[in-house]
C-alpha cells in the first residue's frame, strides 16, 4: 500500500543531516538540498561541512557557483593524514548528532568525511543514507575504495548511479531491499548549470593568461590529475607530464591544478617539463568554469572520478589515466577510455581522438537531471514509514 504523505514533516522526526567535506561532494549535494526543500512536505535539512576542503579555490568558489547555502555547521577539521582527518571529523561530529537528533545522516561519494560521519551515525543508531553507493574499483590501494566499501556495509539506504553497483553490493552481502537505483545526482547539477557555464576564454583571462593560446583552429584539451598514485612519485609524475607535453605539441592543454599536484611539481623540480605556451597551468577551477572548459574541449585527460561521468554526459572524449575505474558505465556506454599510466596507450588514444575517432557514447539510464527528486520521494516515504512503525 502506498504511504500517505502528510502535509507537514512530523514534528517528532528530526532533520536530515547532509554531510559535505571535499570538493567532489558539493556538486552532488546541491541538487539534493533543492529537491528536499521542494518536496511535499519539505524535508528539513541541516547542511554540515566537515572542513576537509577549505581553500577559496577548493571550497568557497564552488559553494557560490552551485548556489549552496552557507553550512549550518562547520567542523573545520582541515588537512591531515587519513587517520588524523578521519578521527577529527568523528570526534567533532559526535556531539552534533547528540544535539540535533537527526532522522538520518545523508552522505555522498567516497571521501574521508563520508566514512567518518557514517561511522559516528551508525554507532549511535542513526540511519545512514549513502548517495552514489556500490561503485567499486576493486583497488584497495585507493583510500576512496576503503571509504566506499565500509560506508556501504553499514548504510541503511543505498542509492546507486548505475545498475552494476547493485551487483557489487550483492556480492558483499548487502540485502537488495536496502538498494535503490536512482541515477546520478552529479548530472542533475550539470544539466541545471549548463546554461550558466563560463566561456573558456573567460577562465584563462581570470587567471591572467592570454585566451589566444587556446583559440587556434585545433581547439584545446583539458587535464586534471591529483590521485596520489599519479602525482606523489617523482618518476611517475615526470613521465605523465612528459607524455602530456608531447600531446600539447598537437593541441594546447589547459591544466586545472589541484594543490597537491602543484606542490609536488615544485617539490620534485619538474617545472622544466612544462611548456608554458602549450601547457596552460590554471588554479583549481570553479564549477561553472570547469563545466565551460569541459563542454568546449576536444579531449579530456584525467584521473578524477567525477570528470569521467561529466564527460560522458557532455559527449566529450575522455582518457582516464588510471588502471581501473569504479564507474564502468562511462567506458561501456559513455565516452571514457582507460589508458592507465601506459604512455603508449595515452599517446595512441589521444591521437585517435584528435583524428576525430574518439568515442561519442550515449547518456546512461537515469542520468536525466531528475535523480535528486527520485531520492527525495523515496527517502521521505522510507523515513515516514519507519517513523510510523516505531
Ligand atoms: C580528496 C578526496 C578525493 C577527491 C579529492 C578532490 C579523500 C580520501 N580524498 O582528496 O577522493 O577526489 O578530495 O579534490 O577524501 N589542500 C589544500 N586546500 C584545501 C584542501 C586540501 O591546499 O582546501 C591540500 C593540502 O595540502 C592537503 C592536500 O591538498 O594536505 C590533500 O587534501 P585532502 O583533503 O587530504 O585530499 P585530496 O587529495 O584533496
Amino acid at each position: 500500500m502506498k504511504t500517505q504523505m502528510p502535509d507537514h514533516w512530523p514534528s517528532t522526526l528530526g532533520p536530515v543531516i547532509c554531510v559535505v567535506g571535499a570538493r567532489p561532494n558539493f556538486m552532488k549535494m546541491a541538487p539534493i538540498l533543492r529537491a528536499f526543500a521542494a518536496h511535499q512536505p519539505a524535508i528539513p535539512t541541516l547542511l554540515l561541512h566537515t572542513g576537509q576542503h577549505y581553500d577559496r579555490d577548493m571550497n568557497d568558489k564552488l559553494f557560490e557557483d552551485l548556489r549552496l547555502p552557507h553550512p549550518d555547521i562547520n567542523l573545520e577539521v582541515g588537512s591531515g593524514s587519513h587517520a588524523v582527518q578521519t578521527a577529527e571529523v568523528m570526534r567533532r561530529f559526535e556531539p552534533v548528532v547528540d544535539d540535533k537528533k537527526p532522522s538520518c545522516v545523508l552522505v555522498v561519494g567516497d571521501v574521508n568525511s563520508t566514512l567518518a560521519c557514517t561511522l559516528v551515525a551508525v554507532k549511535k543508531g542513526i540511519p545512514v543514507v549513502h548517495v552514489e553507493a556500490g561503485l567499486r574499483s576493486y583497488d584497495r590501494a585507493m583510500p576512496e575504495e576503503i571509504n566506499r566499501v565500509l560506508t556501504d556495509q553499514v548504510a541503511d539506504r543505498l542509492y546507486t548511479t548505475e545498475r552494476s553497483a547493485a551487483d557489487n553490493l550483492t556480492r558483499e552481502g548487502i540485502a537488495a531491499e536496502r538498494i535503490r537505483f536512482v541515477g546520478n545526482v552529479m548530472i542533475d547539477s550539470l544539466l541545471s548549470n549548463r546554461s550558466f557555464a563560463r566561456s573558456p576564454a573567460d577562465c584563462l583571462q581570470a587567471a591572467g593568461v592570454d585566451p589566444a593560446l587556446i583559440q587556434g583552429a585545433q581547439g584545446f584539451g583539458i587535464v586534471t590529475m591529483h590521485r596520489p598514485s599519479n602525482v606523489d612519485h617523482a618518476d611517475i609524475l615526470a613521465s605523465l607530464l612528459g607524455v602530456l607535453r608531447e600531446i600539447s605539441e598537437s593541441i594546447p592543454l589547459v591544466f586545472a591544478l589541484h594543490p597537491r599536484t602543484k606542490s609536488n611539481i615544485e617539490r620534485f623540480g619538474l617545472g622544466n617539463l612544462i611548456d608554458q605556451t602549450k601547457m596552460i597551468m590554471l588554479p583549481p577551477q570553479g564549477y561553472l568554469e570547469m563545466l565551460g572548459l569541459m563542454a568546449n574541449a576536444r579531449i579530456v585527460l584525467t584521473d578524477s572520478g567525477g570528470l569521467q561521468e561529466e564527460t560522458t554526459a557532455l559527449g566529450v572524449p575522455c582518457l582516464t589515466m588510471r588502471e581501473n575505474t569504479e564507474r564502468p558505465i562511462t567506458v561501456e556506454q559513455g565516452t571514457n577510455t582507460m589508458v592507465g599510466r601506459n604512455l603508449d596507450s595515452i599517446r595512441h588514444h589521444a591521437a585517435e581522438i584528435l583524428a576525430g575517432r574518439g568515442k561519442s557514447g550515449r547518456v546512461p539510464e537515469n542520468w536525466d537531471g531528475q535523480t535528486s527528486q527520485r531520492i527525495a520521494a523515496d527517502l521521505a516515504t522510507w523515513l515516514i514509514e519507519r517513523h510510523n512503525r516505531n
